[in-house]
């Protein structure tokens, strides 16, 4: 599945990757790359445990890899998103928001009406102008300062 995106970069696809697939082990170089290897840190067996029950996106420019994203079905009607990255020479065109707005859609699809997520207190911001409502403290995860933020959806006219 294939979702164009609108946004200011006209050449970003987000796909869908089964778990699995080529796509699926894209998205973990693209994970492992963002979101571990700069802590100095890699994946555990607990992190990936999960993800055959999850849904994998992956977004490219021109077929190349250059951002992912989890989103995880939890209690009936809601989800969570997990893992957003976007290499850094790609950031601020869009790409992020892309991969938000194409998991929010496929979260509607599949019946959920809430997500929510752990922000990382540098991309909170991210996800404020994309809506998300901050709920509770922050807290500690991995080292880094987390805020729980959520989203009701809305079906898109
Ligand atoms: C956070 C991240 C996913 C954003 O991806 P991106 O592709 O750069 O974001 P976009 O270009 O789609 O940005 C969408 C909007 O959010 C803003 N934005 C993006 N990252 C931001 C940040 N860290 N702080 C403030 N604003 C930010 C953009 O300026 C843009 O604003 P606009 O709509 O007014 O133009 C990316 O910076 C990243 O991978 N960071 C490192 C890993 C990380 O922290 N992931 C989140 C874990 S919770």
């Amino acid at each position: 599945m294939s979702y164009p995106a609108s946004h200011n970069h006209d050449t970003v696809d987000v796909t869908l990757a089964s778990y699995g697939s080529e796509l699926y082990w894209k998205t973990i170089e693209i994970r492992r790359k963002v979101l571990r290897l700069p802590l100095g840190l890699d994946f555990t067996d607990a992190d990936l445990r999960d993800d055959p029950a999850n849904h994998h996106f992956l977004a490219t420019v021109h077929n190349v890899a250059v951002g992912a994203l989890v989103l995880v079905p939890e209690t009936q009607g809601c989800g969570k998103i997990r893992q957003v990255a976007v290499l850094d020479d790609y950031r601020g065109a869009g790409i992020g928001k892309a991969l938000m707005e194409a998991a929010h859609k496929q979260a509607l699809q599949l019946g959920m009406y809430y997500v929510h997520l752990h922000a990382r207190i540098t991309a909170i911001e991210f996800y404020l102008r994309l809506g998300y409502q901050r709920r509770g403290e922050m807290f500690d995860e991995i080292g880094i300062l987390h805020q729980d933020m959520f989203l009701e959806l809305k079906p898109q006219r």
